[in-house]
């Protein structure tokens, strides 16, 4: 764990390089009203409501894991440890540091069912077993690069989000598909604070889910979701900032609205729609050009699209007006 600390001289310091952009306005605003930092953990971090430990059954099936490796998605590097990666995550319904893992684990994914809304042929719900059980699922390596300029490598294990958008039958007119992750703050600490705006909600254009890298993420090194991960259900979308990776996902819905994002909602300014990952565009706080490989403790290039520009450039054709690398 020693390389996660040791950061090199270019590194900023965590709290400036955090999509909780907000972290200083929200404190000028604390301090404005005579309340500090703790007060912020205070706010964040009431008392969970106590679950029965049959509860904790996962919702899936263990016995489609590992689940047969696709080998046309190669990395350029080696894999991020599991024990490195488990306890290094972005989760802030469960807290605004990295150390989440352990308040992670009052997420109760036993029942979980997924709402698929909006402008589908016919809405339905469905339960997370029968979704993981109905698609078949495979294992593939793929690069995870944050907005705060670190980044993993991890295998995944899941099914295109093509497969989901074929199974949800949408209507001729819809243009996006809205993820949203669950809202309870009786499990989820960080949702009892009032400074954020849940659930956490991302999206995509359609046309962006229907590219086969698209990834719905049921299971990562050969095994369901761990919690912390986004359990039972999380997006994975490699050419993209971490961020537009929903975790958790109890709600789709298919409409001709283009999504407001969590972090956008917070601050449009820093992040957008898009959110593509490019070197050469900073984070008006960083700059974007490298990376901290999270297991190595080394900086190395970023690379446009995340290195995934074959598969992905063209989706944004005729789109150059938009803000695409933020
Ligand atoms: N999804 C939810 N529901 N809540 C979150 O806080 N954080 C995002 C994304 N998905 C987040 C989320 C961010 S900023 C990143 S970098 C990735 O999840 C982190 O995924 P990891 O913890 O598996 O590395």
């Amino acid at each position: 764990m020693a390389a996660i600390h040791r950061k090199p001289a270019w590194a900023i310091a965590e709290t400036l390089a955090t999509p909780e952009t907000a972290f200083l306005n929200r404190r000028a605003i604390l301090q404005a009203w005579g309340l500090g930092v703790l007060a912020t953990a205070a706010l964040t971090g009431l008392p969970k409501v106590a679950r029965a430990e049959g509860d904790r059954k996962p919702a899936g099936s263990p016995a489609l894991y590992p689940a047969k490796r696709n080998d046309a998605y190669k990395l350029d590097r080696s894999l991020t440890p599991e024990e490195i990666n488990a306890k290094y995550n972005n989760f802030y319904e469960f807290g605004s540091d990295k150390g989440i893992y352990a308040e992670a684990q009052s997420l109760i994914t036993n029942p979980w069912a997924i709402d698929v809304d909006g402008m589908v042929e016919k809405p339905f719900t469905i339960e997370f077993a029968d979704l993981e059980a109905k698609i078949p699922l495979e294992e593939r390596l793929y690069r995870h690069r944050c907005v705060e300029a670190w980044s993993m490598t991890i295998p995944w294990t899941g099914f295109s989000l093509s497969k989901l958008v074929e199974l949800a039958k949408p209507l001729g007119s819809a243009k996006y598909i809205r993820f949203e992750t669950f809202n309870d703050p009786s499990m989820a600490s960080g949702q009892n604070g009032f400074l954020y705006t849940w659930p956490y909600v991302e999206g995509v254009t359609m046309a962006e889910a229907a590219s086969d890298l698209a990834f719905m993420v049921t299971g990562a090194y050969g095994k369901p979701l761990l919690n912390q991960f986004g359990a039972p259900i999380r997006l994975a979308l490699p050419w993209k900032y971490g961020f537009k990776s929903v975790k958790s996902i109890r709600r789709i819905t298919f409409t001709d609205k283009r999504p407001v994002s969590f972090w956008e909602e917070l601050a449009s300014n820093e992040y957008g729609f898009w959110a593509n990952v490019n070197p050469e565009v900073a984070h008006p706080r960083w700059s974007q050009a490298q990376e901290r490989v999270l297991h190595t403790g080394e900086t190395v290039p970023t690379l446009l699209f995340n290195g995934y520009g074959d598969q992905v450039a063209s989706l944004y054709k005729g789109l150059e007006n938009e803000t695409l690398y933020r």
